[in-house]
């Protein structure tokens, strides 16, 4: 259905037109004075000119042709020429209904469906997931999922890092402390055992030794790399035994990613792409695009127009070795090939906005991708502490993911036995849910491009821009509509009725807005949109709730109405949580 300022603007178009001027002239938009108007038209200014005449007069001619309009109840012409707009509580309704009955309150399928990859999360495999990596994650579930509502076909990619030097620092810091396993016997032969040498815990604890030993010992650092080059070329053992860590660390990984409710539909990586290297690199020296420069084989990517420079993408160290960017470019070649996506879009920290760069231009100019393939880089920035810097744990340290969702969770399981009769069970699953609002909410109603400060006090409180304020709104309509079943009533045959006072108009108003919002969630790959309107929507319902008896309204077709309308609220704000990638609980 059409969004409501497109409604307005049509309505308004017909009157400029009945009153001799440009139906085009007709726009209307949100009211830039709410004190005075609900919307506004300055159709009349912009035409002066090309009429010669004051917009005042314009205005005027058009507010003529308004009165008795069934769409506006108020249209004032004001000088020097606005029209101050309010629309009429009964055509209100009539949107708010129509809303109501369609499938997604309204939003229009995209017209174009697209089929997009979504590549986020960018764990490393043996690395436990840390703080930093929260946002990749968040971020980019939301952004698939609002996709996906609006009608493209989208599929998450995880892209593990599992091929690089940390595999081979694993495998070497594993094969000192167990130097006996028969992953390291060259001369066996047989079958390799199905049970993996190591825990997760080991396997967390192998690699950062490793990794801190071989950034002061370089025998130890080269042993490493000679281990990932083991791996890559195929030693059986060295392969048998990544498998084993890739295994281990991937069931971890779906469990902490599975506690922020974010999923992937595939669980491809680096390592998937090894065996397409050679053949894109023969295809990029024959098309005469990569060149030796120095011994290493490059791609120019600068353009005329660069204002900055742009190295060129060197696609093979001097050794022979492939680069971050080796594989990311044989992951879009693959792509292209398996899924032939009309859209990539990477959800990656900012830092690598440079990088990226290269790698789409080389992926165009190499022909990788058709012309009209689109490559989107949705980079986001950091999460700080309060002392504006990466956001570390007390003692200084990188904070594990875990910890940081055990943290906000107690935190949360706290402030839900302090007031509320709860069993400690119960409190305990509702302050699970109401974190991972907390976190995800507090992360995604900052523009993804910029830094913010995780404030655990302030993500966690009922009140204010928070997820568990929002939660506590839609947990507050269901606590109304438990209590109005009680009451022997049924939720049937909720006709609503037009608005009978201002909070309840305001209400509306914001309700008829989710079509316009989650396009342009859509359309800018933003979820801080939704976050937005649903804090306004919520404290548009708050508002309403405390002006408005509900269950004790004597007449009850307008009771009726009264609860048709906390349904929808409630709806709509579930569809928006979901968009963001949480859940209410029923009660908290
Ligand atoms: N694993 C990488 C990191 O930790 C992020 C991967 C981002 N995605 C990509 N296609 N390069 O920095």
């Amino acid at each position: 259905m059409k969004k409501i300022l497109e409604l307005l603007s049509e309505e308004m178009g017909k009157a400029f037109e009945a009153a001799g001027y440009d139906s085009a002239l007709g726009r209307v938009t949100a009211s830039n004075r709410p004190d005075l108007c609900e919307y506004q038209c300055n159709g009349a200014m912009a035409g002066a000119k090309q009429y010669r005449k004051a917009p005042i007069a314009i205005a005027n001619d058009v507010a003529e042709h308004l009165q008795g309009s069934g769409v506006f109840s108020e249209v004032q012409a004001v000088a020097p020429g606005f029209l101050n707009l309010k629309i009429s509580e009964e055509y209100l309704l009539k949107v708010v209904n129509d809303m109501a009955a369609e499938p997604k309150f309204g939003l229009e399928p995209v017209e174009n469906p697209k089929k997009i990859i979504i590549d986020y999360g960018g764990a490393n495999v043996a690395k436990p997931l840390h703080v930093g990596h929260i946002r990749a994650a968040v971020i980019g579930e939301s952004v698939k999922r609002i996709c996906r509502y609006v009608g493209h076909e989208v599929i998450g990619d995880v892209h593990l890092g599992d091929w690089g030097l940390q595999m081979g620092l694993v495998i070497t810091g594993l094969q000192d402390r167990r130097p006996d396993l028969v992953y390291f016997d060259d001369s066996f032969q047989g079958e390799y055992p199905k049970e993996a040498p190591f825990t997760i815990s080991e396997l967390e604890e192998i690699y950062p030794a490793a990794s801190a030993r071989s950034k002061e010992d370089a025998e130890y650092k080269a042993r490493a790399m000679e281990a990932t080059f083991k791996l890559q070329s195929g030693v059986r053992g060295y392969r048998a035994l990544w498998q084993h860590i890739l295994n281990v660390s991937v069931a971890d990984l779906k469990k902490n990613y599975g506690s922020l409710n974010v999923e992937f539909d595939l669980w491809k990586g680096e390592s998937d792409v090894h065996d397409l290297i050679p053949e894109m690199v023969a295809y990029m020296k024959e098309g005469g695009y990569a060149y030796i420069s120095e011994g290493a084989l490059v791609v120019d990517v600068k353009e005329e127009t660069d204002t900055k420079e742009i190295p060129p993408c060197m696609i093979l160290k001097s050794d022979g070795a492939a680069l971050y960017n080796t594989t990311d470019l044989a992951t879009i070649m693959e792509r292209m090939k398996l899924y032939a996506p009309d859209e990539i879009i990477y959800v990656v920290d900012k830092r690598q906005e440079l990088y990226f760069e290269q790698v789409f231009r080389c992926a165009r100019k190499t022909k990788l991708v058709k012309p009209e393939t689109e490559l989107k880089f949705l980079g986001f920035g950091t999460m700080n502490g309060a002392d504006g810097k990466p956001f570390k744990t007390r003692d200084g340290g990188v904070m594990r993911l875990e910890s940081l969702i055990r943290e906000t969770r107690d935190e949360m399981y706290k402030k839900i036995r302090e007031g509320r009769e709860m069993s400690e069970e119960d409190a305990m699953r509702v302050a699970e849910q109401v974190a991972v609002s907390a976190l995800k909410y507090g992360d995604l109603s900052n523009q993804a491009s910029k830094d913010y400060v995780f404030d655990i006090d302030r993500f966690t409180s009922f009140e204010g821009d928070t997820g568990p304020y929002i939660l506590y709104t839609i947990v507050r309509i269901k606590s109304i509509l438990t209590k109005y079943c009680e009451q022997g009533e049924k939720p049937e045959n909720l006709a609503l009725q037009a608005a009978a006072n201002e909070s309840e108009k305001a209400l509306e108003r914001k309700l008829v807005e989710f079509n316009t919002m989650v396009q342009s969630a859509a359309q800018e790959l933003a979820p801080h949109k939704v976050c937005a309107y649903i804090y306004d929507l919520a404290n548009a319902f708050n508002h309403f709730y405390h002006e408005t008896k509900i269950l004790s309204e004597e007449d009850a077709a307008r009771r009726r109405s009264l609860i048709g309308l906390l349904v929808l609220t409630k709806d709509v704000l579930n569809a928006c949580i979901d968009l963001l990638g949480f859940e209410a609980p029923d009660r908290m």
